[in-house]
């Protein structure tokens, strides 16, 4: 082993741990120590070993669990390393391991980011019927997969190719890309080639679960067969029940050219051979199937395994639950998010009625979101017959997320809020009442007004409104109105209890809130132009410093909110609409950071101070200035505000599993990261 090169501390495991490591090493790079992981005795070990590779080359490995012990990062600090690589590696690397390289910290990830960031990428891209995909390497940051992008290289997927077969390619694109661009990283570390890797045009994804396997036999047959090629052996397979419990998974399959037949959706024997047949009618031809011991399954046995000997065609379709969502206002802030996070990670289906259509576009036109999304473009009022018959015929969850949300609005316009926030909505409530279906609700974190408690907590807080004339307040009492029919619907003693779950979002932000042009997401056709002054507070500040003008500070900018990340708050809402063992049912739930707690006054410095560090933005908001407005001045006599809003988040926590993780910075960032292209 030569000692005399540059060096780098690797963390590395898998097939391309292995492949990069051993490039590293051609091109004399000294390793003082690997990180990698202990193989865990439950998956299935198909892949090369960066432990033996290690052992092989006399280099010093460790794998710990935990990839945030300070004792590791002494180990790395006193090492003092020129880079730092991961290859495949699978913990997420605290920020003050990535520091410790003079060079950087770099990360190989199996994707064309920003497509595909986060876990699984290969499996989810053949998921998704993607041709080509990609390795990127890139700089790391503290968020997984959005750091600049150092080189990236292309290989397609082919039409059969299985996920195994794609990471195959991928491996020896990693070593082609590796060994192309080290020369370069290594001669000088401060001219490596940094790209954008704009992370609004992609998305993250996180981990699959064998039980992710499970076929739903009434999606069309490629959506099928990309299922079986993205998890078809090594990984654990796409796999069906028969109606009396025994598990079969698919080993090898082809998609059948031949036309849709008039069978029902499922496994069937045909011919002699084992086919399944999607909702379409279309067929794949299974040349292989396993039970769950790993014996392969003929077609005579399945025949038998069905107790329908001597018949021509033999089904099993057994259903399995999935879910139609309803979702008014899918255009809107919160909407398009859910919209988005759905149609990529489930099978869920979706049916969504919005004014507008400009944030979802792409996802309307997107041909592998065709069968899984109805969007109707109009007013929830004038379309009520409509949305009635989605409720009772097609769709099992409702999700009334228009709304007007802005203060101004509520200050101004109080009727206008009432309407849309109450009266239409109720009608919504009532009518998923009536079809005994499922409503998921969005209270809001103003329904505590001025409350003066620590912690906001939904099952003891009260709710705390000012004089009628501070008709501000009319969009906290509309939506507690509403909460308190909700629960009057699910109370036990009903005949038919609704089943509802409340969610109470806490300002939350990100891309997408409010445009900065009309600067309201509304979905009522009376409130959809406003001034630019009716946004709420993040991308009022964005907007004034992008202009170089002033920040008004209302009230002086002591008071203060908790922001949450929307990517946090879809998490929650995901486990909402999952609904595990009915968990949220009947239940009202804070969604908030509380950790993202600050002053309006603290929340313009670091938008100022974020805007500086972009190139872009420098000059503008080295002109933007704080001034300070009364409140009745800045939004008319009308308004009131809340000193402090802080979420009490334990029953979410606890019920779903969940905690908010993405900081008011990271989250700051992201929003002049979305518009520095
Ligand atoms: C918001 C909105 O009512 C809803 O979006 C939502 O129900 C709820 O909070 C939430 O997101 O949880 P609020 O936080 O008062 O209410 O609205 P913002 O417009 O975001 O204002 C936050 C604070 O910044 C207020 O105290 C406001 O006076 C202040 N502000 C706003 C300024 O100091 N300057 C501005 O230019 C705008």
């Amino acid at each position: 082993m030569g000692s005399l090169g540059p060096s780098a501390v690797v963390f590395a495991y898998h097939n391309i741990g292995v492949r990069c490591l051993k490039v590293l090493l051609a091109r004399g790079v000294h390793i003082p120590l690997v990180i990698t992981h202990e193989d865990s005795p439950s998956e299935t070990i198909w892949f090369d070993s960066v432990a033996d590779t290690c052992r092989e080359h006399s280099i010093p490995f460790i794998t710990p669990t935990n990839p945030k012990s300070p004792d590791l990062l002494s180990q790395v600090q006193a090492l003092r390393p020129e880079f730092i690589f991961s290859f495949y590696y699978r913990y997420i690397l605290p920020t003050n391991i990535l520091q410790q390289a003079r060079h950087g910290a770099y990360n190989m990830h199996g994707s064309l980011l920003p497509k595909y960031r986060g876990r699984v990428p290969v499996n989810w891209a053949v998921l998704h019927g993607e041709t080509e995909t990609g390795m990127t390497l890139h700089e790391m940051t503290a968020k997984p997969d959005a750091g600049a992008i150092v080189a990236q290289i292309a290989v397609p997927i082919l039409p059969d190719d299985t996920a195994f077969e794609v990471f195959g390619k991928l491996s020896v694109a990693a070593e082609n890309l590796l060994w192309d661009i080290l020369p370069r990283m290594l001669e000088d570390g401060d001219a490596i080639p940094r790209f954008t890797n704009d992370i609004s045009r992609g998305s993250y994804f996180g981990g699959r679960k064998p039980e992710d396997g499970r076929i739903d036999w009434s999606r069309p047959a490629q959506e099928v067969y990309n299922l079986h090629r993205a998890v078809a052996p090594p990984y654990p397979g796409a796999w069906t029940e028969l109606p009396c419990g025994k598990r079969l998974t698919i080993g090898k399959a082809r998609l059948s050219t031949r036309e849709p037949c008039s069978l029902e959706p499922g496994l069937s024997v045909l011919d002699g051979g084992i086919v399944g047949i999607g909702g379409d009618g279309r067929m794949i031809v299974i040349h292989q199937l396993l039970d769950s011991d790993q014996q392969l399954v003929s077609a005579y046995s399945l025949a038998r395994k069905l107790a329908l000997q001597n018949t021509h065609v033999l089904c099993a379709a057994p259903s399995i639950p999935t879910k139609h969502l309803l979702i008014l206002g899918v255009n809107g802030f919160i909407g398009h998010h859910l919209l988005k996070r759905v149609l990529e990670t489930t099978t869920w289906r979706v049916t969504g009625m919005d004014l507008d259509n400009h944030r979802i576009s792409s996802l309307i036109n997107h041909q592998a979101y065709r069968s899984r999304l109805v969007f109707k473009q109009g007013d929830m009022t004038a379309h009520a017959s409509w949305i009635d018959d989605q409720i009772k015929n097609h769709c099992d969850i409702v999700l009334p997320l228009a709304a007007i949300a802005t203060p101004r609005t509520y200050v101004e316009e109080p009727l206008s809020v009432f309407e849309l926030d109450f009266e239409a909505n109720l009608a919504v409530v009532r009518q998923t009442a009536k079809h005994g279906k499922r409503l998921i609700f969005p209270s809001t974190s103003e329904v505590y007004g001025m409350c003066g408690d620590g912690d906001f907590n939904p099952d003891t807080s009260d709710l705390v409104c000012g004089p009628i004339h501070k008709t501000r307040w009319m969009y906290s009492s509309s939506k507690q109105l509403m909460d308190r029919v909700i629960w009057a619907y699910g109370m036990a003693n009903n005949k038919h209890p609704l089943d509802f779950t409340l969610f109470r979002p806490f300002n939350w932000i990100g891309t997408g809130l409010d445009s900065l042009r009309h600067s309201t997401s509304v979905t009522s056709k009376n409130c959809d132009d406003k001034t630019s002054s009716s946004s709420r507070v993040t991308t009022q500040f964005l907007g004034q410093i992008l202009d170089g003008g002033e920040i008004t500070l209302v009230n002086g900018g002591a008071q203060k909110r908790s922001f949450t990340h929307v990517n946090d708050g879809i998490d929650s809402l995901m486990k909402i609409i999952e609904n595990k063992d009915n968990v949220t049912t009947g239940k009202i739930y804070n969604i908030g950071n509380p950790q993202n707690n600050c002053s309006i006054r603290e929340l313009a410095n670091l938008m100022l101070s974020t805007a500086s560090e972009f190139p872009e933005f420098t000059d503008a908001s080295s002109r933007t200035r704080i001034i300070e407005r009364d409140g009745a001045e800045y939004y008319g006599e009308g308004y009131q505000d809340v000193g402090r809003r802080v979420p009490n988040i334990d029953q979410t926590c606890e019920d779903l599993g969940w905690r908010p993780e993405v900081s008011l910075e990271e989250a700051v960032r992201e929003l002049f990261d979305g518009l520095s292209r």
